[in-house]
Formats: structure tokens, C-alpha cells, sequence
């Protein structure tokens, strides 16, 4: 592997417009017919809202709270991410996905016109998490730092105009959370958001619990609870991403289990970058009736 990456290139290609990693694209087709079980559930979400969060809960969920059993392997084993291509001596998440007992719970970031259509033919469940798009914005500026398959993020001025416009892996932020929001009364979908978790975890739990048709006693979810916090999960080696070699994933840059709070974003935005950001967001999201907030 370490020979692999010192050749490696990141490159980013493009599929119906959405900027997508090059290898995801070059692997499109596979991708696209990938085959879902009516039992699955998929975890969505545009990157850095929360998902490995969710993958965390949603496994404790299934293993009643038990951590040992939720902690049999790194999230990125457990919860294959259906689009992501690796380098050829990693297992990819389609590999990982087939061979996988029932039920699977699978990670995408795709927008919702690129999702594999079998996961409506087979009507699975979908978490979505979202994040307001500030906070997320800059989640995503030190993971451009610190992971290998992103390119490097330049200043955070640079980041800042193509995060807006949508010009980073996965795409539009507003595209996404406006595609997954709308499909809500067709689909099964959870919508889910990351504010809401931070208020109250144990609400948010109770509802991811309910949509999985679950019922755990009290004190299972205390352990789903407690073994899902930020700072549980920041000591995980399961969940804190350490067993990723360090020449893809950078800890000494910034760490994956970074800060996980609210409001992040007033310690990097400028007035000035504020003020474009606002009014960019109301013209794409005004009378979506989709309301983030972006403090507690
Ligand atoms: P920050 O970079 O703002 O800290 P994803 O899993 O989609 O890549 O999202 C990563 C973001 O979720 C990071 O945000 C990370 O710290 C945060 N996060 C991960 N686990 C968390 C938890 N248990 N509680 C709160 N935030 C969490």
C-alpha cells in the first residue's frame, strides 16, 4: 500500500455534472447497477454531516447498545461506501457490500439522482443526515487537508468560492440536502440533523430507533448513546479512523473526530464571506420549507 500511494494521483471526473472522485467515475457503471436488499438500510448524507456518527448509532441500534459487538470492526469495513473506490490492495465497498450478511447498512454521499435506482426497487430505508452547509463547509476544508483522495484545499478564501459554487467532490451542498428533502413523501427516509443530535442525542436516537422498527430498553440506549459521543467515538480505534495508514489519512494535520460541535464556522467565516454566503443561501433555499440551523 505505501508504494501505491506514493504513485497515487488524485484526480476528480464528473457524472451528470457532480464532481465525483476519478475512480468512482471511471467504475460508474458497476456503481450505478449496484444490487440492493429490501432489508438494507443506507446511510446518505452530503460529506461531513455526521455520518460516521450515524453509522455508529445505527450499528449500536442493531447491536442493543452492545459495544464489543459494534466494535468487531473499523467503521469503514462495517459500513461499505457504496461509491468509493480505494487503492487496488483496499477491499472497495462494493466488494465489501456483496459478501455481507443481512441486514447491511451502507454509506453513500451521492446526490439523490445518482443513487443506484434498486434502492427504490427494493424500497430500503434511508438515513439522512444533514448539516448546516457553514459548519460544513469547514469540516470539509481540513478533511481536503488531511485525506490523500482530496485535492488539497488551497486557502480557506479558495475553499470558501468553490464550496459555494459546488465545485468539490460530491457537489452542491444546496443540490443535495434540496434532492434528498424533496424525495421525502416518495421514499422511506429519515431526515435527520446533525443540530438536532448535538441538542439532544437521545431524542434523535429514539427516532432512528423507531424508523428501524426497533425497541430497546432504557438501558441499551444509554450504551447507544454513550458509546456514540464525540468523545467516545474520538478514543474508538473502530470509529476515530486511526487503523487508516496515515499516508491516506493525516491525523497530524487535523484528526478525523475533529472539534463536533456547532458554530464552528464564526471562527473562519469573515463578515464579508458571511454576508455573500447569506444571500446565496436564501436564493436556493427560500420556500424549500427546509430550515438548518447554524448556532444552539
Ligand atoms: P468537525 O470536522 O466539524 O469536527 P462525516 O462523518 O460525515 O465525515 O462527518 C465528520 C464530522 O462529524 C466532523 O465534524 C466530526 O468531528 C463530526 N463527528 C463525528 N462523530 C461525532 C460525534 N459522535 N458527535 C459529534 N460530532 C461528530
Amino acid at each position: 500500500l505505501a508504494e501505491e500511494m506514493e504513485n497515487f494521483q488524485v484526480t476528480m471526473g464528473h457524472i451528470e455534472g457532480v464532481p465525483l472522485p476519478g475512480p468512482t467515475c471511471d467504475e460508474w457503471d458497476t456503481i450505478y447497477n449496484f444490487q440492493a436488499r429490501e432489508d438494507d438500510i443506507l446511510i446518505a448524507t452530503y460529506p461531513k454531516s455526521g455520518t460516521t456518527w450515524m453509522q455508529e448509532i445505527v450499528d449500536l441500534i442493531l447491536q442493543e447498545g452492545d459495544v464489543q459487538k459494534s466494535m468487531r470492526a473499523p467503521c469503514f469495513i462495517k459500513v461499505p461506501f457504496i461509491e468509493m473506490i480505494p487503492p487496488k490492495s483496499m477491499p472497495s465497498g462494493l466488494e465489501l457490500a456483496k459478501t455481507m450478511k443481512s441486514p447491511r447498512i451502507l454509506k453513500t454521499h451521492l446526490p439523490i439522482n445518482l443513487l443506484p435506482p434498486s434502492f427504490w426497487e427494493k424500497n430500503a430505508k434511508v438515513v439522512y443526515v444533514a448539516r448546516n452547509a457553514k459548519d460544513c463547509m469547514v469540516s470539509y476544508y481540513y478533511f481536503h487537508k488531511m485525506n490523500t483522495f482530496l485535492l488539497d484545499p488551497g486557502t480557506w478564501d479558495n475553499f470558501f468560492s468553490e464550496f459555494l459554487s459546488g465545485d468539490v467532490p460530491w457537489g452542491s451542498w444546496f443540490d443535495h440536502v434540496l434532492g434528498w428533502w424533496k424525495a421525502m413523501d416518495k421514499h422511506q427516509i429519515l431526515f435527520i440533523f446533525y443540530e438536532d443530535m448535538i441538542e439532544d442525542p437521545m431524542r434523535e436516537i429514539r427516532k432512528v430507533m423507531k424508523f428501524l422498527g426497533k425497541d430497546l430498553s432504557d438501558e441499551a440506549l444509554e450504551n447507544v448513546k454513550y458509546h456514540s459521543s464525540f468523545q467516545a467515538m474520538k478514543e474508538n480505534p473502530m470509529t476515530n479512523n486511526s487503523t487508516v495508514p496515515n499516508s491516506i489519512m493525516d491525523d497530524t494535520i487535523s484528526p478525523f473526530m475533529r472539534k463536533g460541535i456547532v458554530g464552528d464556522w464564526k471562527t473562519h467565516f469573515s463578515v464579508t464571506q458571511n454576508f455573500i454566503f447569506d444571500k446565496e443561501y436564501k436564493k436556493k433555499m427560500e420556500g424549500s420549507g427546509l430550515n438548518f440551523r447554524t448556532e444552539l
